[in-house]
Order: structure tokens, then sequence, then C-alpha cells
């Protein structure tokens, strides 16, 4: 065994890490320098057959899942202990960054490759997880396939969720290659590490290269159906109008001053997405379908802010002359991080003499959803502007490379306990 093991001096490959964040960046291209790989789309599955090789060419054992999330696992001293699994998404947004979610994957990588090439074994069996479908970009809700592992949606629910065109997500899985066999979690996890970018300004601004997520902004999400009718948008008068499109417009203002109210504690409300059918000129809408969400640093906040929803929607409903309800909601964020796997990463910050401070997610991870079922740390590190569900998403290796050296540390920590 390597005499670094545990020792300072054990450092990820740098460069190499670099590459492979490169030659991810090259699948998928957005517009504007950026990606768009929706999950389950081709791009996607080019990427996922490009993990499954790197990952085959380092050792790994493969296997995939009922909902698509792949597994490769890294052998421990003693093989049937629960592994340490290390986590993130390789799928991004319509016009995504090329580093949201896939750094944390490809760091993941990246720690294996270091290990092997070391020739240090760990106890503990090491596993590395791409998890399906995080963005929610294609199918709600964002973190499906992880929740779906931690047992919080049924297996068929999330194989049945349908895209704007009305694909079917088990269909699609099917389709790229990813339909796996194997059951979707019900297994004992170690412990579940994830490294992703900030997606906000405060560590580039304190030059700050880690922070150690406690826990997340209290999330609720919503899909929100509205039904009216179709009419001639000529000849209807405006008081017999029951215009799905105008019921989701004040529904949309409303959210969105709800937002305002809370704006001051950093409370976020946003209207993010709108499904209108027929959604032709000519033609008064018959449905439209709202996703939105609500977030808060204090749970109590984020209940209000639903509650303000709720209120709003009859005012808006009878607006529009238009029914409204609510269809489906989910809830992420106000988990708290596991004390001891953060203990992990505070001793290699301090240990490797990497800055390190506490923070909050404002925004939904995959961490999260395992949070529920094994002991979880989240890192993240630094970003340009905070700038993220855009193209223009950038990350610099000098302030990324500390950040995936201390989670090397920490998982080769837990993994030898
Ligand atoms: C998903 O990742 C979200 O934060 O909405
Ligand atoms: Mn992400
Ligand atoms: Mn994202
Ligand atoms: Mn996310």
């Amino acid at each position: 065994m390597d005499s670094a093991l545990g020792s300072n001096e054990l450092r990820i490959d740098r460069e190499r890490l670099w590459a492979t964040l490169e030659a991810s960046a090259r699948i998928g291209p957005g517009r504007a320098g950026g990606l768009r790989r929706l999950a389950l789309d081709d791009a996607d599955r080019e990427m996922r057959d490009l993990f499954v090789a790197w990952c085959r060419e380092a050792g790994l054992t493969v296997t995939v899942d009922r909902v698509g999330n792949i597994a490769a696992r890294r052998p421990g001293r003693e093989p049937e202990l629960p592994p340490v699994v290390i986590g993130s998404h390789l799928d991004t947004q319509v016009a995504g960054g090329r580093y949201d979610g896939i750094l944390g994957v490809l760091s993941g990588l990246e720690v294996i490759r270091t290990l092997n090439e070391r020739g240090i074994e760990t106890r503990r069996p090491i596993e590395l997880i791409d998890w399906s479908n995080e963005e929610g970009a294609r199918f709600t809700p964002p973190m499906l396939a992880s929740g779906a592992f931690a047992g919080l949606h049924p297996v068929d629910w999330v194989l049945g969720r349908r895209d704007d065109d009305g694909k079917v997500f088990g269909e699609e899985l099917a389709r790229i290659g990813y339909a796996g066999e194997a059951p979707v979690g019900g297994r004992p996890l170690d412990a579940y590490f994830e490294l992703h970018i900030e997606q906000g300004p405060i560590l580039e601004a304190e030059g700050v290269p880690l922070g150690i997520v406690t826990g997340g902004y209290a999330t609720r999400g919503f899909n929100i159906d509205i039904r009216g009718e179709n009419a001639h948008s000529g000849p209807t008068p405006m008081a017999k109008r029951r215009n799905a499109l105008v019921g989701a417009g004040y529904l949309i203002v409303a959210v969105n001053e709800i937002g305002w109210q809370f704006a001051e504690g950093e409370g976020k409300a946003t209207a993010a997405r709108l499904e209108v059918w027929p959604n032709k000129a000519g033609i008064l809408s018959d449905w439209a379908q709202l996703t939105c969400d609500f977030r808060h640093p204090d749970p109590a906040a984020t209940a209000e802010m639903e509650r303000l929803l709720k209120a709003a929607i009859p005012e808006a409903a009878r607006k529009a002359r238009v029914e409204i309800e609510i269809v489906e909601d989910w809830t992420f964020g106000d988990e708290r991080f596991d004390a001891a796997c953060i203990g992990l990463v505070r001793e290699s910050a301090a240990e490797l003499g990497v800055p390190a401070r506490d923070i909050l997610s404002q925004a939904g991870h995959d961490a999260y959803h395992l949070s529920r079922i094994c002991p979880t740390a989240l890192l993240f590190t630094p970003c340009r502007d905070g700038v993220t569900h855009n193209e223009a998403e950038h990350i610099e290796l000098d302030d990324t490379a500390p950040g995936v050296d201390v989670l090397l540390h920490a998982v080769l920590k837990r993994a030898n306990r």
C-alpha cells in the first residue's frame, strides 16, 4: 500500500480532472459555449457511454438500476461492507453550464483514479453514482431518480413521468439503453459525499475555495393545473372567456409577489415553467400547467409562502373564470447534513490547509435525498459570479482542485473507518 495513505501529500491529478471535464463539455454543446444535455436524450446517452467506459477503464464494476442510475463500484478489502458513495449528475439544463453536477461525478472519478494510481486500497468499497434527471429540466420533479433511490418516489411513478412532448421516462430510458435491471435503492450505504459548484457568489467573493454545506433552503415545488375552455379569440365576449393562460398569468404574478414579500429574509419564489394547450393564435387555451417553487432558509417561512400561494389560487381562478388545482408537489432542502461526515470534511480541509466556510445550499441536490437514508456531506467549490443554469457558467481549476483534494481525503478516511 502506498505510504501516502492518509498523508497530506496525496493530491488529485488536476490536469487529468480538467481534461475529463473538457471531454464532457464536448457532448451536447449548447448555443453559447455551455451544454444542452437533457436527461435521457441522445447527448445524455453519449455522455453515459463515455462515463461507463471511463469507469470500466478504472477497473470499476458498473451496474444500472431500473431508473437509469449508473453505479460504478471499486471493491474494498471487505467487499461486503456498505460502500462509501460519491455522486452527482451528468444531465444539464436546456441552456446549462459545463460543471453543474458534472463536476461532482467527474471529481468522484478523479478520486478513484488517484487511489488506483497510488495503489491505495480501502476497507470499504467506494461507489460512484450518476443520478438520472437531477435537473428536472425534462421530467419534473428535479432529483427524480435519487428520490426513487431514497424511497421517496415509487419506481413505476418515475418510469411513467412524461416530458413536455409526452415522451415517457421509462421508454426514453430503454431507447438510450439505460433501463437497467438492478433494484432501485433498498440497500445500505455507509455514507454519501457530493461535491458541487456553489451556484452562488459567496465563495468567489470571499476567496474561499471550499464551502461545507450544513443544510439547505427549505424548498416547496408545485405543478399546478389551470383549466378553462377553448373558444374563438374574436367573437367570444370578454365576460364569457375562460382562458387558462390568463389564469396562469394571474398566478405567476402572485408567485412573484410572494417572492418579493420574503426577499429581505433571502426568500425566493420562482414561476419556472408554463405549458399551455393548444397555445395557438386565435383560440383561448383550455389547459395550462405552471411549475413554481418557493425557497427560504427558515422552513416556517417556506410554509408561509406555501400558505400564501394557496390563498392566491382562488383569487386567480375567480378573476380568470378558470379552475386551478395543485396536482403535484415536492419538498427538499430542509435536511441537515451529517455531523460525522461534515467533521471528516472539516478535518481534511484543515490537514490540507484548504480554507473553508460553512454555507447553506439554495439549489436542489441529490445529496438532500441521500441524507434521508445515510450519513451525507455536501461540498461546494466556487464558480464565477455565481452564474449557473446559464451557458456562461465558469470555474477556475485553481479554485476547484483544493475542494476535490478535500473530497479525496474525506472519502478515504470514511472508507477506512
Ligand atoms: C434543482 O436542482 C433545483 O434546485 O431546483
Ligand atoms: Mn446540479
Ligand atoms: Mn442544476
Ligand atoms: Mn440542482
